[in-house]
């Protein structure tokens, strides 16, 4: 990481994933999030039936325990054999979630169920192209690792990438839904645009993004 990086806001760049000690020594640390809870929440077909896009949203922040909740029901592991909570393709992991808050963009880290940082800047009006996105205090971003997806031509790693981060995007309407917050999945962006300002390795690309909040009043 040069100094250069360090001053546009990228704290650890493409080596994050693969190393994050290198985010540790040399910019924030990873935040801890509380374990995500293990009951709760409204039985599906409730659920299913709150299922709505909204794009009306409050500033108010999330709190640690809903980011959590959220985080694992988007794509956390579920299983003891590291699996998540939505199918992804040929068993590669190919999605990552990328948080933009007013704080910053941070990584969220399933293994550990933490948030490695990222970027300090705000990021969040980069993330689409409407303008409730600047001030909803989330907006996930799902990045594919075309790199991983090598036996597929390359016109072929957005389908596949998309349709993981879609699987991904319900979960996150449905935790949504059952807890009162706002959600909208969002094609509305300017994916290389966001891949650069992010300085995505190169490969790595943005699918969609994903807004949630809390409704405005
Ligand atoms: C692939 C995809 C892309 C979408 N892109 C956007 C978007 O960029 N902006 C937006 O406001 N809604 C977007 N949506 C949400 C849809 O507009 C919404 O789901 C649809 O109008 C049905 O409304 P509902 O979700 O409230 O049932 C998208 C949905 C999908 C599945």
């Amino acid at each position: 990481m040069t100094r250069r990086e360090v001053n546009a806001g990228i704290l650890a760049g493409a080596a994050l994933a693969a190393a994050p000690a290198l985010a540790v020594a040399q910019g924030p640390t990873p935040r801890d999030l509380p374990p995500p809870r293990s009951e709760g929440g409204q039985p599906l077909i409730a659920a299913l039936k709150l299922r709505r896009s909204t794009r009306e949203y409050s500033d108010r922040p999330l709190a640690p325990q809903v980011l959590s909740d959220l985080l694992w029901a988007a794509f956390g592991i579920n299983r003891p054999s590291g699996d998540r909570t939505a199918p992804y393709w040929r068993h590669v992991m190919v999605i990552d979630i990328y948080l933009a808050m007013a704080d910053g963009v941070w990584l969220y880290e399933p293994k550990t169920h933490k948030l490695l940082p990222y970027a300090k800047d705000d990021f969040r009006a980069q993330t689409g192209l409407q303008d409730f996105v600047a001030a909803a205090p989330l907006n996930l971003v799902y990045v594919a690792h075309g790199e991983r997806m090598t036996d597929v031509a390359p016109e072929e790693r957005r389908l596949y990438a998309s349709v993981d981060a879609g699987f991904i995007g319900q979960n996150v309407y449905l935790f949504c839904a059952s807890e009162g917050l706002a959600t909208v999945f969002r094609g509305a962006l300017d994916g290389p645009k966001l891949g650069r300002a992010l300085r995505l390795p190169d490969q790595q690309f943005v699918t969609f993004a994903q807004t949630v909040g809390y409704p405005r009043d």
